[in-house]
């Protein structure tokens, strides 16, 4: 039987893949008629920009409320006024070059803030069972990095690399504890890297199509063969969805795109469309590469073995790579009102610790 909700509570609402999921969750393709609580922080990666146009549409169905899951009296506040019958846990410091520079916040929001929400759920849940589910949002990235080979399962052993993944990966471990031992109804996902609109310009994909189309360097960490395994962020949703309707308690679920691209591959396909859609010469963009010093622990290769979803959910992708790219690339041409206002001046303190000095 599938579960049905009154109260999401979606952290993390603002950010990138959060906000695609309230649209999913508001829109017209689900079959969901409940409320969305979005508890989020605005930092500098949560925009309510993200989010226009849904809180007129969706009137009494939205309410967004502006805190930190660090705060753990607001934490509980948020569920008892709010009903809380479920959670989609987003909220997290989610770059990784950032974790490397001041790995600070990533420990408190993303293993403190996750604890916070498990122990309001627990108290809040006390003596219900039904049709109450935390889901938590987790990342391929605890797996570690693998060879030309293989692919990431769910029984894969954990092996984070970087102060982002290990701190994601101590947030699992908190979330499948709550579960064995409070018998807290959990479930898991493990995605791996997701793009389309909304995404902040730091991250690869955005940061390549911007650069192009104002002409600055594409920088490359090391040699450009790292691979990552792309999937489009409505995609994701869809699958988080399913996982929360019929996914089983206690389990997690891989998602993945089964589309393998090495960096330096992907800029080049990037170069190709971005010819296209913006009319720029290939040539001269082809000359904007830079290789640049690499990512200090840059993992080498991630590819997710996603069968088990498809298996037994019956969830497919449902976008292909280069119509995803396209409207990629579509969005951020005609938001260049959002990407100006979301390049504050931390963005550009960040591009200059980034960059500047490698
Ligand atoms: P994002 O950085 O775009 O958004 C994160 C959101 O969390 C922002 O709105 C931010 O304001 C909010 N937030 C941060 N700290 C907070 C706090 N202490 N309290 C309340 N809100 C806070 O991230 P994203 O790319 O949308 O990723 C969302 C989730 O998905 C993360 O948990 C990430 O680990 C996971 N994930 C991301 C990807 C990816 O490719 N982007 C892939 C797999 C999993
Ligand atoms: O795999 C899922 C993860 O994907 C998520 O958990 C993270 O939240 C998300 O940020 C993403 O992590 P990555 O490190 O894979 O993504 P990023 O966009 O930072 O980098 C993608 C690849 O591109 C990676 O191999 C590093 C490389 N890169 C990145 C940047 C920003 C460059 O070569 N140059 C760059 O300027």
């Amino acid at each position: 039987m599938e579960r049905s909700f009154k109260n999401i509570l979606v952290t993390g609402g603002a950010g990138f893949i959060g906000s695609n999921m309230i649209r999913y969750l508001l829109g017209e393709k689900i079959d969901f008629e409940g409320r969305v609580i979005n508890l989020d922080l605005l930092t500098y990666a949560g925009n309510l920009e993200n989010l226009s146009g849904v809180a007129e549409k969706a009137g009494k169905r939205y309410v967004f409320v502006k805190g930190d899951i660090r705060d753990k009296s607001l934490v509980e506040e948020v569920f008892e006024e709010f009903d809380v019958d479920s959670v989609i846990h987003f909220a997290a410091e989610s770059h990784v070059d950032r974790s490397i520079v001041s790995p600070d916040a990533f420990i408190t929001t993303n293993v403190i803030g996750t604890f916070n929400l498990l122990e309001a759920a627990k108290k809040a849940w006390e003596g219900k069972d039904n049709d109450i589910l935390f889901h938590h949002i987790s990342t391929d990235e605890v797996y570690g990095s693998l060879g030309p080979h293989g692919y990431f399962r769910e029984d894969s052993p954990y092996d984070p690399h970087s102060p982002y993944s290990a701190s994601k990966a101590a947030s699992d471990h908190l979330v499948m504890a709550y579960h064995h031992t409070y018998g807290l109804p959990v479930t898991l996902s493990n995605c791996s890297n997701n793009y389309g609109p909304y995404q902040f310009p730091e991250k690869f994909i955005p940061l390549m199509i911007l650069n192009m189309l104002e002409g600055k360097p594409l920088p490359i960490y090391g040699d450009g063969k790292n691979i990552r395994d792309w999937l489009y962020v409505e995609d994701h949703n869809i699958a988080v969805w399913l996982i929360m309707k019929k996914g089983i308690l206690g389990q997690k679920y891989n998602i993945g795109g089964e589309n393998e691209w090495e960096n330096i591959k992907l800029v080049n396909k990037l170069i190709y469309i971005i010819s296209c859609e913006a009319k720029k010469d290939p040539e001269l963009l082809k000359k904007l590469i830079v290789f640049v010093k690499d990512r200090p622990g840059h993992d080498r290769r991630y590819a997710i073995d996603c069968g088990k979803i498809k298996r037994e959910l019956g969830w497919r992708q449902t976008v292909e790579f280069e119509e995803g790219l396209r409207r990629t690339v579509r969005w951020y041409m005609e938001h260049m009102d959002w990407v100006n206002r979301v390049r504050s001046g931390e963005y550009m303190r960040w591009i200059e610790l980034n960059y500047l000095k490698r």
